[in-house]
């Protein structure tokens, strides 16, 4: 490990983690909201199967992967098993959203529905009476599968939870968590937490064990490799923390999260790419310049329903990364000044919403938080945490 001049002492790092933990407990959803999102899936689920024959409704996203602070938003897709050659069998997105939307129009249960329809990828937001805001997306597979994949790194080490939990709670508070205004989605801070936990040894690369014949299998999700190893109980037979990474403490691995993007990350030429379990450069991925590039090529896809960049009148903000486009050109501006690989969807950039301004915003918020986790311990996560403006 290099030298760190302003490495906090134990000590330090202990109060750091004592407060941290404190911290996690009291954004933790209460059981009474898991209850109420519970009723409002099994609700959804019954409305769908009463408009579409044959579906399923699927959490995903924070409520999905265990990563959920309270009061968050609940993403849901859902997924139509309809028989071949029935009626059903080609059910559009946006088709979906009107027909669901006008069936749960005609519910008072729900309120605020939003359709919409021309969204890169189609979704209907509404919020439950029972204080639930939800989105719903139609038959979103990678989303689900990534969602998966976070959630297996998330059942590795109870270490992983609280420093995402801290990171998310930090990005929200300091107002950096909003891809509509060039700063980072939830999920682009989850990627970039474990790409740090795999540096430091905490969390393997699921996407590079193989059990048996050592050949990385091939298991096809909208033309993207979906395959990683999800047996978590099992995961000692094939991987194991090195005794340095166990010890390490809460304290120390945020600490180390913001120290690595403050100062040894290198922005100009890095990519994170938590799927080779390290660093790829730019240059290798073709990601080195930014440019505008037809809608069409963004889009040769096996199916229409993918999580690729498109204008859009409307975006999810769980799904899309984009302002909505003033006109209606079907070009895309992806943007490469921070690269953080899709583990899926290799030529996505989840860091595409940041532009020069926002990079300089986010650079300078991994700064000042490495410099309060290594001053004083006391106080230090409620200082790192505090709402700015
Ligand atoms: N997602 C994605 N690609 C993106 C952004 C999001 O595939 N560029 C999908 C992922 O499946 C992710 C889900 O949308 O898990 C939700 O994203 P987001 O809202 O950013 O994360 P949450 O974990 O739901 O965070 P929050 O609690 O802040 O809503
Ligand atoms: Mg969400």
């Amino acid at each position: 490990r290099k030298y760190d001049p302003y490495r906090p002492s134990t000590n330090v790092f202990d109060l750091i983690t004592r407060d941290a933990k404190a911290l996690c407990q009291e954004l933790m959803p209460n059981p009474e909201e898991e209850t109420r999102k519970l009723a409002l899936l099994e609700r959804l689920s019954d409305i769908a199967t009463e408009v579409f024959g044959e579906a399923e409704v699927l959490p995903f996203g924070s409520s999905g992967n265990g990563l959920a602070l309270a009061n968050a938003d609940m993403d849901v897709c859902v997924f139509l098993n309809s028989k071949e050659g029935s009626a059903e069998e080609q059910v559009s997105p946006v088709e979906f959203v009107e027909r669901i939307g006008d069936r749960l129009e005609k519910d008072n249960e729900f309120e605020n529905i939003l359709q919409l329809k021309r969204a890169r990828v189609p979704i209907v937001k509404l919020n439950h009476v029972n204080g639930i805001a939800c989105d719903i997306g139609y038959q979103n597979d990678l989303a689900i599968w990534n969602t998966r994949l976070l959630r297996a790194y998330c059942r590795i080490d109870t270490r992983v939870r609280d420093v995402v939990v801290i990171i998310k709670t930090w990005a929200k508070r300091r107002k950096i968590n909003n891809p509509y205004a060039g700063s980072l989605s939830s999920y682009a801070y989850v990627l970039l937490v474990i790409h740090v936990l795999q540096r430091r040894g905490v969390l393997p690369n699921l996407q590079s064990i193989v059990v048996g014949n050592g050949k990385i299998p091939y298991w096809d999700c909208q033309g993207f490799n979906r395959y990683f190893f999800e047996d978590i109980p099992n995961l000692a037979r094939y991987w194991q923390p090195t005794p340095e990474a166990m010890k390490q403490s809460v304290g120390e691995l945020l600490y180390e999260f913001f120290r690595y993007f403050a100062s040894e990350f290198r922005y100009t030429t890095h990519v994170v790419s938590i799927r080779s379990g390290g660093l790829l450069t730019k240059e290798a991925k073709e990601w080195s310049k930014d440019h505008t590039q037809p809608q069409q090529q963004q889009h040769q896809r096996q199916q229409p329903q993918t999580l690729q960049p498109q204008t859009s009148t409307v975006d999810s903000p769980a799904l899309t990364d984009e302002q909505p486009a003033a006109d209606s050109k079907p070009v895309v501006k992806n943007r490469y000044l921070f690269c953080i690989e899709d583990p899926f969807e290799l030529d996505h950039n989840v860091g595409r919403p940041v532009d020069r301004y926002s990079l300089f915003t986010i650079r300078g918020e991994f700064m000042r938080a490495a410099k309060i986790l290594s001053r004083n311990g006391e106080g230090a996560i409620s200082r790192l945490c505090y709402e700015r403006e």
